[in-house]
Formats: C-alpha cells, structure tokens, sequence
C-alpha cells in the first residue's frame, strides 16, 4: 500500500442549524471570516501542507462553494478593464489554488456517511480529512505534523485539543495514553459527544483526520449513533480499540489556535483574532478593539 497522503476530503454538506438565520440561503462554510470565507480558509491550509488533490462532499443548497472556486468571467474582465489588478488577484486565487472535485452526500445521514461518499475518489491510500467549517493556525503546521506523523508511524492520525468541561459535549473525545514524543498520544477510547460526567478527558477531536482506507469497511458497518446519524467517531473507536484493523490511531495535540467557525462565539473570536493580525487592518482594529472593551456596551 501507497501510505503517501495526497488526497483531502473537506465534507461540507451540513446545514449549519446553528447559524440560522445567516445559513437560510448560503452555505455556512461561506460565512466570510473578515473577507474571506471559511472553506478557502480550509482549502489553503491542504495546499500549504502540500495537498492539492481535494473532494468537496456537498449538498443541495451549495452551489455558492462551486462557485466560489470557478472562474468568475464577469468580475474578472471587468475588474482587468478596470486595472484592478489587487482585486484581480483576490477573485482568481481561490480558483488557482487547488484542483477541486465534487460530489453531493445525498441523504442528510451525518458525517460517517459523507467521508463513505470519498471511498471511489480516494482508493486504497490513506488522506486527510478537514471539516470545511474549522479553521486552525498557523496556517497548514497542525495538517503538516499529521502527515509527518502518518508517514513516519502508520495508522490513523487524529488532531485533539483540550476544551473546557462544560464544551466536551460538542465534540467527539478521546482517551489517551502519552507517547515518548512530546504531543504525540496514542488513542484508546473515543465517544463522541459526551455528558460531562461520562467524558473519558477533555481532549476534543477539531475535525482534522488523517485516515487510513480501512475506515469505509467500518463506516458501511457502522450503525447509526448519537442524533440518529452515522458518525465517523464510533468508526474511528472501532480501530482505537482493536490496531489489528488498520493500525494504531494517533493524537496530534494542536500547538497552536482553532476555531469552530460553526459555534457562533469560537465565529466572533476567529474573525477579531484573524483581523487583528492582518497588515491591512491589524492596526486600527487594535486600537479601536482596546478602546471598545472598556466601554459599556448596552
Ligand atoms: C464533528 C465530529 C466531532 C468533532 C467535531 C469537530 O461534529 O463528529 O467528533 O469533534 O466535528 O468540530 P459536528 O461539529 O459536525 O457536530
């Protein structure tokens, strides 16, 4: 078997319940985080770890994430006849970035069912999997150190980080032993999206994978779980439980930031943190953002 990593799968069919009414018409990945949406965001961290070979599993409802990745012929020509050559630029770069292929999940039937919808694209290799709505930095290190990982030890490799008591009911969570290398554990147990009281840790998975081929034999076993839908979680369990199926799975415990884009305060946070490290408006947003906090809002 090939165990080189080519190949990303950003599912990306979710309805975004949780951002209504802004998810009523338009995508939750394109919720812009200061101008650009969440799924480029995605997108540039598989290329900046070397991985340009991407499956969108999309839904009714999407067409806007086609369209942000195709060519625009209007803008472009108009914004060329203009001279606008910086704008130019921002329009075509997503369109350049990445060779992008798509596929609709049909039945809503959760996450498990959507990575199932990759099995044709990605054949008998191990790849990476990124949640179109979660964004990490610096961009691509965390993606880059999970394929490092996979490479060099085999298996399944998954990112994790510690969240607080009263949020490990929003993520699937991992029990872990320590390795001699520091951040790398290897993974036992995971539940996903358990009461507190039933949590094996707080150490949350950020939906950020790098997944072995034996995964789509489990996914087709894998009943049903939590809110009635497939969940790649109690598959992933099945091969931290048993390395005799695809080998060992690895927890990569991010150095560095995430945001849930999908929760609307991790939203808020990514979008002043991100602004406030751009060149173009770092400064002032600064300023203006210290000012504002010792105000009184209501
Ligand atoms: C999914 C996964 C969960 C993971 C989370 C990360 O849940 O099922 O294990 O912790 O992504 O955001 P979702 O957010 O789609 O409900």
């Amino acid at each position: 078997m090939n165990s080189r990593v080519t190949k990303v799968v950003v599912p990306a069919a979710g309805m975004g319940t949780r951002f209504l009414p802004a998810t009523k018409a338009l995508p939750k990945e394109m919720l812009p985080v200061v101008d650009k949406p969440t799924i480029q965001y995605v997108i540039e961290e598989a290329v900046v770890a070397g991985l340009t070979n991407v499956l969108m599993i999309t839904g009714r409802n999407k067409n806007a994430l086609e369209n942000h990745f195709d060519r625009a012929w209007e803008l472009e020509t108009t914004l060329l006849s203009k001279g606008e050559i910086a704008k130019l630029e921002k329009v075509t770069k997503s369109t350049n970035l990445a060779e992008i292929h798509y596929l609709r999940q049909g039945d809503p039937r959760g996450l498990g069912h959507a990575v199932a919808k990759a099995r044709a694209h990605v054949g008998e290799h191990p790849f990476a999997l990124l949640l179109g709505d979660i964004i990490t930095e610096p961009v691509g290190r965390l993606l880059t150190t999970m394929i490092d990982v996979a490479e060099q030890r085999g298996g399944t490799v998954i990112a994790l980080a510690e969240v607080n008591r009263n949020d490990v009911s929003a993520y699937g969570i991992a029990l872990v032993e320590e390795t001699t290398e520091e951040g790398i554990v290897r993974i036992r147990h995971l539940v996903e999206k358990p009461a507190p009281e039933e949590a094996p840790s707080r150490l949350a998975i950020i939906g950020r994978y790098i997944l072995v081929p034996e995964i789509f034999d489990l996914l087709d076993e894998t009943e049903p779980g939590k809110g009635n839908e497939i969940q790649l979680t109690d598959a992933l369990n099945v091969l931290a439980e048993d390395e005799t199926i695809g080998g060992p799975v690895w927890g990569v415990i991010l150095d560095g930031d995430w945001y849930d884009t999908g929760d609307k305060l991790a939203y808020l946070k990514a979008v002043v943190s991100i602004a406030s490290r751009r060149d173009d408006l770092g400064e002032e947003f600064r300023a203006w953002l210290g000012d504002f906090v010792g105000t009184d809002p209501s």
